[in-house]
């Protein structure tokens, strides 16, 4: 289902609003009392780029919300705004964004806040997960020191821990893994560091954007499942981005499809499947039936 959408360019109506920056990097762990309600809430969420050819508006009006320990998957084709309406709940889009409407996480709007007031909720919060790995991995560092860096932003440094969240990944040999360089290993191996780190500040929510896609469908298969195995031990909300909608129906209990930068639909997965609205959604679920009636 990856195609053809292009970048809407449009002259973008409203106000430029909350600016954001892009700066890496988590502080110490904030202490944010658990509230009433859902653990994330976004509310008519608009992302416009500007640059010197025009405005690209790639988030327009999105809303949904999740609980504390609950899964949603964010599903639709390429361009279709999934990755920038995830960057945009951690402030980590580029400088030429403009972000508005509304981020409730815990009951705090985290929109408008600081750098420095943001950095707080990244990592310790909310941990995220990429689907580039060769990126987001330091080559000339070995993993050990990765993961334990991410560890010491957010708790005291503690060597146990590392080997604790590598456990919970199933890592079978974790002493070699930690002397191991990012280039040593498999494209899964490496994946389940990048979940180690995000997990390190042992965070309320995990954002994992399309975090498969570079993988072979066995290791995808095993990542998704280690997924679904670190939320119920330490019990956090994940949203998982993806363009695959036969995965997200296995993997969330709610799935929203975006197209062109906004919520086509949004629900259960089971009303969904078993009821979908829009013509995008009958089209995806047309081609997966498809798919499985013919011969191999
Ligand atoms: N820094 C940027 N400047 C201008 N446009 C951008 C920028 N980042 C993303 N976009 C545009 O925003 C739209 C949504 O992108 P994205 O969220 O990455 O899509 P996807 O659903 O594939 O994750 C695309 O049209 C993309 O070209
Ligand atoms: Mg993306």
């Amino acid at each position: 289902m990856e195609s053809h959408l292009s970048t809407v360019r449009t002259r973008c109506g409203g106000l430029k609003s909350q600016h954001t920056s892009v700066i890496l990097g988590c502080d110490e762990p904030s202490s944010v009392p658990e509230l009433a309600g859902p653990l994330l809430e976004t509310r008519d969420l608009q992302v416009r780029f500007y640059d010197r050819e025009g405005c690209t508006h790639a988030v327009r009006g999105l809303s949904y919300s999740l609980d504390a320990g609950r899964s949603l998957a964010i599903i639709g084709e390429s361009g279709a705004g999934k990755s920038v309406s995830c960057r945009a709940i951690m402030n980590l889009l580029s400088a030429n964004a403009t972000v508005s409407g509304s981020i409730r996480f815990n009951g705090m709007e985290l929109l408008g806040l600081t750098e420095n007031e943001i950095r707080s909720y990244r990592g310790a919060q909310i941990g995220m997960v990429f689907q580039d790995t060769e990126q987001a991995l330091n080559p000339t560092m070995r993993i050990g020191p990765q993961i334990s860096e991410a560890v010491r932003l957010h708790t005291e440094f503690d060597r146990g821990r590392t080997f604790e969240l590598l456990s919970q990944l199933q890592v079978s040999a974790p002493e070699e893994l930690v002397a191991a360089y990012p280039h040593e290993l498999s494209g899964g191996m490496r994946q389940r560091v990048m979940i180690a780190i995000a997990l390190a500040g042992n965070p309320k929510l995990l954002i994992a954007d399309e975090p498969t896609r570079a993988l072979d469908v066995m290791t995808q298969a095993e990542i998704l499942a280690l997924l679904k195995a670190v939320q119920s031990h330490f019990g956090m909300a994940i949203i998982l981005v993806t363009h695959d909608l036969m995965l997200a129906a296995n993997f969330a209990d709610d799935i929203l499809v975006m197209y062109k930068g906004a919520a086509v639909e949004y629900g259960s997965t089971g009303q969904l499947l078993a009821d979908p609205r829009m013509p995008y959604t009958k089209a995806l679920l047309t081609a997966i039936r498809q798919l499985r009636r013919a011969p191999t």
